[in-house]
């Protein structure tokens, strides 16, 4: 019996020692160019730390479609993961910091000698009260257009369109040669409202753009009204079965040769590598029209949570993912440019070296879906307005519930 007790005792504690030598990191990097970049940087975490497991705990879904439900609710049941995927922004801060569930980690980039090693802009939106409370891994940019460089070469597009015109006349030739335009998979809703904030961009400029968060720009500017406009538009030119597509979906039709356009972050670009091509040889991009000079912001940060189960483990992670090497293996293959200021620019090729020359020249703007920009009752509120509008295609009724969305939840 003793002996049993014993072998029980041993095991009970071996169990213990292995299971506190875990590391659960939370994203919604599943597949399709996203997970492709999470399984490069836990590499990288291996080759320092091969002892710890990594429980990679994803939710399918892009923009954490499904991801941030399920994680706010683990967050308030006093099951946190170990470290999780969250837009720097009011998604961080609104959700988790204010409410209190977050550690500030501004000593540990000191420790690390690296707090002066990330943008000002960045690093601001990461931070509240003087602490910083997650570290950006990457720069996204949302406000891109990309296209198939054959299709717009067998219809004859010679000069890419700047201007929303000179847009819809593209799209008109590329309807006439029977291809899709515009790529758009809104089975998650976000992807619609992706393309609305980029419009919105256009219209308002980043200077009002940027002052909706602050109230220097009303939401009764006629650029509201005249992005939901040209949204409209654009409707004309979506592949029919957009309702049933997910991002991925949509930017395979780019990739397949049946759609010449596709409104997307440059995740877009991580999967169209991880597919195959070549950024510049099959496939080019451009600005969205009326945005040159702007960059749309989405930045994937980690922070540490308050009780995570294995704190030691969530430090070495988050100093894997602020370290050069981590960045520098994780982006060019998810298709964003590294937070850090000292990462080898030689590692990215032609389409993220662009995108790095225009972030250090260009006006940021927050993205407002991808949770910089607003507080998440506002993105959720925008993204159901702009979904109905889809099929009401009511401006006035549209342009009334934004107003309320921003009453309700702006400041
Ligand atoms: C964004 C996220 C990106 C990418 C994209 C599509 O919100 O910041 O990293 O994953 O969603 O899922």
């Amino acid at each position: 019996m003793k002996k049993v007790l014993v072998i029980l005792v041993v095991l009970l504690l071996s169990y213990a020692a292995f299971a506190s030598n875990q590391l659960e990191i939370f994203s919604w990097w599943t597949g399709g160019g996203e997970e492709e970049g999470l399984l490069a940087l836990y590499d990288v975490f291996h080759k320092y730390y091969p002892d710890v497991e990594i429980i990679n705990a994803t939710v399918a879904g892009g923009a954490g479609t499904n991801a941030k439900a399920v994680l706010k609710t683990r967050m308030l049941g006093g099951n946190p993961p170990d470290s999780f995927q969250v837009h720097g922004g009011m998604e961080l801060i609104d959700t988790y910091v204010v409410t209190g569930m977050m550690e500030p980690i501004t000593g540990l980039l000191e420790q690390w000698g690296i707090k002066d090693k990330f943008p000002a802009d960045i690093l601001r939106i990461c931070s509240y009260n003087g602490e910083i409370y997650s570290i950006p891994v990457n720069v996204h940019r949302g406000n891109v257009v990309f296209y198939n460089k054959a299709i717009l070469e067998e219809v004859g597009i010679k000069e890419l369109p700047a201007t929303w015109p000179e847009f819809i006349e593209a799209l008109k030739k590329i309807k006439a040669a029977g291809y899709v335009p515009l790529a758009l998979g809104d089975k998650n809703k976000w992807t619609a409202t992706h393309l609305f904030e980029d419009i919105l961009l256009s219209t308002l400029g980043a200077y009002n753009y940027n002052g909706l968060w602050n109230g220097r720009t009303s939401f009764d500017h006629q650029g509201v009204k005249e992005a939901l406009e040209i949204f409209k538009e654009l409707m004309n030119y979506i592949n029919e079965n957009h309702a049933s597509l997910t991002w991925q979906d949509a930017t395979l039709l780019v990739f397949e040769g049946k759609a010449a356009f596709n409104v997307m972050g440059d995740w877009a670009e991580g999967y169209l590598k991880t597919l195959g091509w070549t950024p510049g040889k099959e496939f080019g991009w451009m600005t969205v029209p009326g945005t040159k000079g702007s960059f749309m912001v989405v930045t994937d940060t980690f922070g540490l949570p308050k009780n995570a189960p294995h704190r030691e483990n969530a430090i070495k992670w988050l100093k894997i993912i602020s370290s050069v090497e981590g960045q520098d293996t994780f982006n060019p293959i998810k298709g964003s440019i590294p937070a850090r200021i000292d990462a080898d620019k030689s590692l990215y090729d032609d389409y993220l070296t662009w995108s790095m020359n225009d972030f250090a020249t260009n006006a940021l703007c927050p993205s407002i879906i991808h949770g910089s920009a607003a507080p998440e009752g506002f993105a959720t509120a925008l993204n159901d307005t702009i979904n109905m509008y889809i099929t009401t295609k009511d401006v006035k009724k549209a342009l009334r519930e934004i107003t309320y969305a921003a009453e309700d939840y702006l400041e």
